[in-house]
């Protein structure tokens, strides 16, 4: 997800004040944990795609030209497909408010009514900020209220007016905008172990004002807000990393499998226990990079692509980072397909066409470059796409139904798009990274994955 703001470095983290309902002493192995939701599984790709380039094509060019000021972020919301939720208890008494998860972007922030009488309000629309007793904003005069973009022109802050809130203004790629009431409130969290757990002073975005595709609309498919789960200071996994641990992971449920397995973010502790201690689970390491102008994003390092066991001769240089801090390669579970620079999609999509043995499906389909008729093949097979990554033996194979897809009847199309080298950079999508454990983090500065480590629960 997009915020066009870059956060400083520097920013000091926040201090959390964490008290259980239940008087009983946090433990360090308690984690907090979220059913994933995937509401409305990717039913038009001709959508999801069309959704997916637009914002891109904005998200670059809002780069060329502030590149030394912003740095944007890739959403997740302006797909309006291929989304994952999850349900956020918020304020006393608790609303329980669905956000897309996005790893993209980092404020958090839900729908909020000044409603007094709010009867006309349909239950978890949007957050009843005058039906907590715990909502309050922050004052303009607060230091956190630098932590977030302001409208502008920058509102005056008066430091001897009560009543003057902080307000900010937060945009993502597309130029969609979230404003409002920088505020904080208590969250209602249930922890690994069940119990119910309140954490005071949860900064997030109190929004009045939405605009644009990714926030509004149909394509926000019904969500009243974005948890950001970045690497910066006001992210969700940032403010709760000092109680429970400077990580997070999750594990995108496949929604083609029928019935689809639950999946859970968790903050802090591991995906599932069992898993952590069981025989033969292994997970594999890849440093998690650091690019000056994103504080927001994931940055991993491809080293080389593979198909079908071929290792493709793309020159490491397409993969780095500039000084300008271009190029690399993002993790996002907030943006659907999966992108890579020019010269390595060009290879890659030469050697699909090349080993593929089905017929292909001439001309254009929806927008993808590389689609197959599996009409006449009894057990289409496709050819293996693999990702070394920097790191000891970190290769990723994902199985060919996380980057091909049917965009029509019987059509299966590689579910891969092309990006500018000079203004762009690579992002793994969360179709490719379906029936993954993913594990960010912080502290350690690396991801892990393992194919195993989802199935439970
Ligand atoms: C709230 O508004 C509804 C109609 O909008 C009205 O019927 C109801 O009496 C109001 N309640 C209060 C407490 O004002
Ligand atoms: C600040 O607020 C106080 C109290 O409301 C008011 O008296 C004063 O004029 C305000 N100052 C400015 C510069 O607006
Ligand atoms: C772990 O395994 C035990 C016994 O096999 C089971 O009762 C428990 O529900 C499992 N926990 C999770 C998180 O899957
Ligand atoms: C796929 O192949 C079948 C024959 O095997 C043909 O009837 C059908 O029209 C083809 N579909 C497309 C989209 O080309």
């Amino acid at each position: 997800m997009a915020s066009l703001f870059s956060l400083s470095l520097h920013i000091f983290l926040f201090l959390l004040t964490f008290t259980h309902l239940c008087n009983s002493k946090t433990t360090n192995k308690e984690y907090l944990k979220f059913p994933l939701l995937h509401k409305d599984p990717i039913s038009s790709p001709a959508q999801l795609l069309s959704s997916d380039t637009h914002r891109l094509s904005a998200l670059f060019s809002a780069l060329h030209d502030h590149r030394a000021v912003k740095f944007p972020v890739i959403s997740g919301a302006s797909t309006g497909s291929g989304q994952y939720f999850v349900d956020l208890r918020i304020g006393s008494p608790p609303q329980s408010l669905f956000l897309v998860a996005d790893t993209g972007s980092d404020l958090v922030w839900v729908k909020c009514s000044a409603c007094r009488n709010c009867s006309n309000h349909s239950p978890g629309s949007a957050f009843l900020a005058r039906h907590s007793s715990t909502f309050s904003p922050h004052h303009c005069y607060d230091p956190k209220c630098s932590l977030v973009p302001h409208p502008r022109p920058a509102p005056r802050c008066n430091l001897t007016r009560l009543h003057s809130p902080c307000r900010y203004e937060y945009s993502y790629a597309d130029g969609s905008i979230t404003s409002g009431f920088f505020s904080k409130e208590t969250t209602s969290l249930k922890t690994s172990s069940g119990r119910e757990a309140k954490l005071r002073n949860l900064a997030f975005g109190c929004g009045f004002g939405t605009s644009g595709p990714s926030v509004t609309g149909a394509s926000f498919n019904g969500a009243q807000g974005v948890m950001g789960l970045g690497k910066g200071s006001i992210s969700f996994p940032s403010q709760l990393g000092r109680q429970f641990g400077n990580k997070f992971s999750y594990c995108l449920l496949d929604y083609t499998i029928s019935p689809p397995p639950t999946s859970y973010l968790t903050i802090g502790g591991f995906q599932n226990d069992n898993v952590s201690i069981s025989k033969g689970f292994k997970m594999s390491y890849t440093p998690l990079l650091t690019n000056p102008l994103s504080t927001t994003f994931y940055y991993i390092s491809i080293t080389s692509v593979y198909v079908s066991g071929a290792k493709l001769p793309v020159n490491p240089s397409v993969w780095s980072i500039d000084e300008l801090g271009n190029g690399g390669t993002v993790i996002d579970s907030g943006t659907t397909l999966t992108f890579l620079v020019e010269p390595a999609y060009r290879q890659v999509l030469a050697e699909f066409r090349r080993r593929v043995k089905l017929p292909l499906v001439e001309g254009p389909t929806l927008g993808f470059d590389l689609c197959v008729n599996i009409s006449g093949a009894f057990r289409p097979s496709f050819p293996k796409l693999s990702f070394r990554l920097a790191g000891k033996s970190a290769m990723f194979s994902p199985p060919s139904r996380n980057y091909f897809i049917e965009a029509a009847d019987r059509v299966f199309c590689l579910a891969i798009q092309p990006v500018k080298p000079d203004s762009g950079f690579s992002v793994i999508g969360n179709l490719m990274q379906q029936g993954y454990l993913l594990e960010f983090d912080k502290d350690r500065s690396r991801l892990g994955f393992s194919r195993r480590g989802c199935a439970s629960s």
